[in-house]
């Protein structure tokens, strides 16, 4: 993608003096008393915040965090928990400032976080006027939020069109060069896990996943829809029989292509939806009437493994099975250690995969891992996400 990066702007020596206004994703999770429970944006994000400041420019740094009313700034949106957990990881206070779309007060080599961006108004439906106001702020605007680059608001488009300069960040940059060489210029074969509990969330990747992978993974109840095409029986399993033949059109695409959508063999079945429910291994044949596929079976995971471990390129979305409970988590267990073992370039992105490839401790085995959850989802739907949309357009007109 061509957009203007960060680091050529450094390494041409514009950055300098500059006041920069970078657009981070610290929209973390908190537990009720508003404590941090996972920083992994917050780390993602100091990359380019030092750079910043080791180039000698005012930083300046904002991000949303939940979905707070407009106009309405209440303490438990404020981004005070994020600033002391920034500080912590930076090694140096990080001063929070309110109220700063007007002007905001900070020096070269010094470094502020601008609260809550979303409590702005007009922030949402990207209003022009603030737009310009946030543009007025800075020399150089730097997005760095892959988080939020599906959405077109003040900060992560308006002030792109309307900044001097507007660039990617490292972060924004890694994403979109890992996407582009898991998807755009794959080493084959390339193979998608798509999995998850509903076909309907994710039709639209399947779909067009279908017309560039050469093997298409299903798990979770999106693999019971397609057992269903596949004229299987599933018991009392979640699935959506109303997208049977939407499922049936994946199947046949890809075998045009000469590619498939493995089927499983067998499967993991209990009588109920619990963590202590018994489970038993059966041919995917022989499912009841009464029971709920709750993982791929031992046969299944193993045939998929070999097919990971062929793969030239992985690209990862949901775990296979229900992974929390210990006696349904084989199977996601088998499938991300093929990942890791594998030798393919693999991407994995999502809450629930990065849940499972924290808990199986393979964080280093996998390619690239994102720090977007519905931003990644949509860039495998194929969309162009608003945010590399304008940064590419000012790079045309630059
Ligand atoms: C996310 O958590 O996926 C991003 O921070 C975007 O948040 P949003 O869905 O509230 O825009």
């Amino acid at each position: 993608m061509n957009v203007i990066r960060f680091s050529d702007l450094i390494a041409a020596g514009k950055v300098a003096g500059q006041r920069v206004f970078i657009r981070a994703d610290l929209n973390v999770p908190q537990d009720d008393a508003g404590n941090i429970t996972e920083d992994t944006r917050i780390r993602a994000s100091i990359p380019c915040i030092e750079l910043a400041l080791k180039a000698g420019a005012a930083v300046m740094v904002t991000s949303h965090l939940g979905r707070p009313t407009e106009g309405e700034f209440k303490p438990e949106d404020s981004l005070a928990p994020v600033a002391k957990r920034l500080g912590e990881l930076m090694g140096r206070e990080v001063k929070l400032v309110a109220n700063w779309v007007d002007g905001v007060e900070v020096a070269p080599g010094e470094l502020v976080l601008l609260e809550n961006c979303r409590v702005n108004k007009g922030e949402k439906k990207n209003d022009p006027a603030l737009a310009k106001k946030l543009a007025a702020l800075c020399d150089i605007f730097v997005n760095d939020a892959f988080g939020t680059a599906h959405r077109a608001e003040g900060t992560t488009y308006g002030i792109a069109q309307y900044a001097k300069i507007a660039c990617a960040g490292p972060l924004l940059a890694a994403e979109i060069d890992a996407i582009t060489q898991a998807l755009a210029t794959p080493k084959r074969p390339l193979v998608a896990i798509v999995a998850g509990s509903k076909v309907s969330t994710k039709l639209t990747i399947l779909k067009a996943l279908s017309d560039k992978v050469d093997g298409l993974i299903v798990g979770g109840g999106i693999a019971n829809t397609f057992m269903l095409a596949a004229g299987l029986k599933i018991g009392k399993s979640l699935a959506e029989p109303d997208l049977v033949p939407e499922a049936q059109a994946v199947i046949a695409a890809m075998k045009a292509r000469g590619a498939a959508v493995p089927i499983p063999v067998d499967v993991v079945v209990a009588k109920r939806f619990a963590a202590d429910a018994e489970a038993t291994v059966k041919a995917a044949a022989d499912v009841a009437e009464d029971d709920l596929i709750l993982d791929i079976g031992p046969q299944t995971a193993a045939m998929l493994a070999e097919q990971l471990k062929a793969a030239g390129t992985i690209v990862w979305n949901g775990p296979v099975g229900v992974f929390e409970f210990d006696a349904f988590s084989h199977g996601t267990e088998t499938i991300a250690r093929a990942i890791a073992a594998s030798s393919a370039f693999s991407i994995a992105g999502g809450g629930d995969t990065l849940a499972a490839i924290a808990k199986y401790g393979i964080e280093k085995d996998i390619g690239y891992i994102s720090t977007g959850g519905g931003a990644f989802l949509e860039i495998l739907e194929g969309k162009t996400l608003p945010a590399f949309e304008i940064l590419t357009q000012r790079a045309q007109e630059a």
